[in-house]
């Protein structure tokens, strides 16, 4: 029996944590779920966007599936979710990015992964006020810190026999912060002879990503551009709604989309729960569960083949519950 923590979430979260669970638990797992949650919902109820709770669940548990929470802006919030990967130290914010079959979108075969650097950069929170007319926000990049992210990707890369992996900077401008990262991702390399390290500047790399994604297999960047990188990359293979993500320290674990709560379709039954449910996937296979992640992944695949239940963002007219139930059946009888 596995204990883990579900965290529903705000906006569309509820409703494609309900489904992805019910389709996760139809493989049968032992999963006993504590479910918690974090967000505008129970800010409203409780007067706390993250009730302790939460935190004693994901500490107890150490491992999490994850909807997603809003950030209001500019009401002094800091977002939940950068607040949840800084304290439990999870530096490694893995996103797959794979095409389907069946799914209409700019490209096929894309098959790549971002590693995204998840507790320094830009996404400290440190912004100060230095006068009416001024503000400066501080990056912070450490040799600890971007060593074990381009070594998480390098491992990855090792065990999946990819044979390039791409550093993404601005270390032309950014010459200390980025050269810092540049310089561990360097020194890393060493470490890989038989896996080459290909170093491109950012805003390159967005039109490159663009125009030839197929020659990227695995990315390492810091943790703004990673951010970006990650919406863009989900737009080649068919939206966000299809792009999940994990966040990873050294004993705790979050699985969650890449996507946000998604309040112009929330409440509707019509988000896309494919992004959460890949998450899912993912954690199945750090659970060890490979057969029956396969057997979710199997029933994914043939459902976007056939190409008849598809929820609107892929062009179909399907709502969240139907395609999930409709997996839900196919899983079982498989
Ligand atoms: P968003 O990712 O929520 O939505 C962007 C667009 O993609 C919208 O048109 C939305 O309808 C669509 N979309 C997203 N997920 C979808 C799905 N599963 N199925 C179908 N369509 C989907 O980004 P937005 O609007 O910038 O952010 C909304 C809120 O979410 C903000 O408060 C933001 O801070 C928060 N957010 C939370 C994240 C998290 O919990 N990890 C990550 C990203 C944003
Ligand atoms: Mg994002």
């Amino acid at each position: 029996m596995y204990n883990v923590t579900l965290i529903p979430g705000d906006g569309i979260g509820p409703e494609i944590a309900a489904i992805t669970k019910k389709i996760i638990d139809a493989t049968k797992v032992k999963i006993n779920w504590e479910e918690v949650n974090a967000g505008i919902d129970v800010y409203e109820k409780t007067g706390e966007l993250v009730p302790n709770n939460v935190f004693e669940s994901i500490e107890k548990n150490k491992i999490a599936l994850k909807g997603p929470i809003t950030t209001p802006i500019g009401k002094g919030f800091r977002s939940i979710n950068v607040q949840l990967r800084k304290k439990y130290d999870l530096y490694s914010n893995v996103r797959e990015v794979k095409s389907f079959e069946g799914i209409k979108s700019r490209y096929e075969n894309i098959d790549m992964v971002i590693f995204r650097e998840n507790t320094e950069g830009l996404y400290i929170g440190k912004e100060n006020k230095i006068d009416e007319e001024t503000v400066e926000a501080i990056k912070v990049i450490t040799k600890k810190g971007s060593t074990r992210i381009v070594k998480a990707a390098f491992e990855y890369a090792k065990k999946n026999n990819k044979k390039v992996v791409t550093v993404a900077h601005k270390a032309n401008i950014l010459k200390f912060a980025d050269g810092l990262f540049l310089n561990c991702a360097r020194e890393v390399a060493k470490d890989y002879p038989e896996i080459e390290l290909k170093e491109v500047i950012i805003d390159n790399m967005c039109m490159q990503m663009v125009i030839n994604p197929n020659q990227f297999e695995v990315i390492v960047t810091m943790n703004l551009y990673g951010d970006i990188l990650s919406d863009l990359a989900a737009g080649l293979i068919g939206g966000l709604g299809m792009a999940p993500g994990a966040n990873i320290g050294e004993d705790i674990a979050i699985f969650e989309a890449v996507h946000g709560s998604a309040p112009d379709i929330a409440g509707k039954n019509l988000a896309n729960p494919t992004a959460l449910l890949l998450s899912g996937i993912s954690m199945l296979r750090y659970l060890g569960e490979n057969k029956r992640a396969d057997i979710i992944l199997t029933a994914l695949k043939e459902t976007f083949k056939e190409g008849k239940v598809l929820t609107k963002d892929l062009g179909g007219n399907a709502t969240t519950t139907e395609f999930g139930d409709y997996l839900v059946d196919k899983i079982s009888a498989l």
